[in-house]
């Protein structure tokens, strides 16, 4: 055989190989380009497809997907505005509907489109393959952070949410983002989602005014295109979450357990309503009650089971709005979908709002501490995701690795 021609024959080879991937990554740079241009006035990001989109066909046209990939007919497409009422609403549900209505004394935002589900728009980013480049995935993290923190994204990529730490199981983390007027940072974050294809962001602004409809629109896009998960997590940016443990632990509690919610849970009659300060409420809205009168999850980490994801979103369409996210993503909406379980993984128990605490049981009690997950200050995350990895990289932990109930 002719060494020259094999040579000559393998750097064809590679030659095409090469021109392929770029050729690859231009179209996949063009069709990314496509659907994003910087914004006219204050920077804002606006998809290409114009106007109120009710033309279906264009769908999926504001998502970066270059592949084959469509989501079920089933599925509402991100494009296509939410008719108000879709559901065949049974005479139950539209009385609890109606309940809310009247403790929101809604009459003064009447002209508004009160439904959240409604309101969420086009996705300005999303990446469809995120979990369906898998059969299975076992959890997938949802995180609701804020456009400016970048650093706290990184890190959670870096560790906790770093998929080839916890192989055989499969774990998916998607960043939730609102729009940005900052347009340096609207940039930045654009070339955040092209490297690593995690962040979704949603066609409005970035406000802790609007965290409600992020939550809506997680519950959206769990339910389009990760629909082959397991178990939803829910947690905010500043949070630490213990995934080996939650993994080879907590999740055997949680499977075969549908509709159900698995988090710190505040029972209905017992949160006070606030009226000043950064969470103020209205007067007008639940007026005279003093307390919330739905049970509903501390939101900084919550559990789902997924089968409850397109219910959710389904029931955000028909559920009058409400600002304070947590009341309305783990209270208001499980309320109108009915027949949700809620489990209390309490405070102190399993999770906790101070890192002290929760460094503090793992430096005690090893594997053994029974906290998966803490807000955590930013100057403890390192020193504390180091001790937890040491421990699970090494040693026999899996023993006697319960939760508290
Ligand atoms: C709604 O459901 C009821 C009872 O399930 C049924 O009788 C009715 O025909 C349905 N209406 C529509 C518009 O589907
Ligand atoms: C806009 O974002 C950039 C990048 O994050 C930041 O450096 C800058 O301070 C921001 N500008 C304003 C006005 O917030
Ligand atoms: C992001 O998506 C593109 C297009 O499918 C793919 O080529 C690339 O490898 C992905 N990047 C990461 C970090 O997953
Ligand atoms: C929430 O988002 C909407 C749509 O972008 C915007 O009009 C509204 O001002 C935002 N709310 C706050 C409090 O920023
Ligand atoms: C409901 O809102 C209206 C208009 O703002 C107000 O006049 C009325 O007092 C409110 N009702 C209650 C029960 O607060
Ligand atoms: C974590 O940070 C706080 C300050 O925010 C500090 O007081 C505390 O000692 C730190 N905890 C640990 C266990 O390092
Ligand atoms: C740590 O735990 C020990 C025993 O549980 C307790 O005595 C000590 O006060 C704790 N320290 C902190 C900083 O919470």
């Amino acid at each position: 055989m002719n060494l020259g021609v094999v040579k000559v024959r393998n750097s064809l080879i590679l030659m095409v190989v090469l021109v392929v991937n770029v050729l690859c990554l231009m179209s996949i740079t063009m069709q990314s380009m496509a659907v994003w241009r910087p914004g006219r006035a204050a920077g804002t990001t606006t998809p290409i497809t114009g106007g109120g989109d009710s033309d279906s066909s264009h769908k999926y046209n504001n998502l970066q997907g270059v592949d084959g990939v469509s989501a079920p007919a089933s599925f509402l497409s991100p494009g296509t505005p939410e008719p108000t009422v879709p559901l065949n609403l049974s005479a139950k549900v539209l009385k609890k509907v109606d309940k809310m209505h009247q403790v929101l004394n809604l009459s003064r935002f009447s002209d508004d489109a009160i439904y959240p589900a409604t309101r969420i728009g086009r996705y300005l980013m999303a990446y469809r393959n995120l979990c369906l480049d898998v059969d299975r995935v076992h959890v997938i993290m949802i995180v609701h952070t804020a456009p400016q923190n970048l650093h706290r994204r990184q890190r959670i990529r870096d560790t906790f949410g770093k998929r080839s730490l916890f192989y055989p199981f499969n774990v998916r983390v998607a960043f939730l983002l609102g729009k940005t007027a900052n347009s340096t940072l609207e940039r930045v974050l654009w070339m955040e989602h092209v490297r690593y294809n995690d962040t979704v962001m949603g066609d409005f602004m970035d406000h802790y005014h609007n965290l409600t409809l992020k939550g809506v629109m997680g519950y959206r896009w769990v339910s389009q295109y990760c629909p082959n998960s397991d178990i939803v997590l829910k947690i905010d940016d500043d949070v630490f979450i213990n995934t080996y443990k939650l993994l080879y632990s907590f999740i055997n509690h949680m499977r075969g357990k549908p509709k159900s919610i698995f988090c710190n849970l505040w029972y209905q009659g017992t949160m006070p309503i606030l009226r000043e300060g950064k969470w103020k409420v209205d007067p007008r809205l639940f007026s005279k009650m003093k307390y919330f009168p739905y049970d509903y999850c501390s939101g900084f980490i919550v559990l789902l089971s997924s089968d409850l994801m397109g219910p959710m979103h389904q029931a955000a369409m028909t559920t009058p709005f409400f600002w304070i996210d947590d009341v309305y993503l783990f209270g208001m909406l499980p309320n109108v979908v009915g027949g949700v379980t809620y489990y209390n993984y309490a405070l102190a128990k399993n999770m906790a709002l101070n890192d002290k605490l929760a460094i503090n049981c793992t430096v005690e009690q090893g594997a053994r501490c029974p906290i998966f997950g803490s807000v955590i200050a930013d100057h403890n995350f390192s020193r504390y995701w180091k001790m937890v990895s040491d421990l699970y990289v090494s040693g026999d932990w899996r023993v006697d690795n319960k939760l508290i109930e």
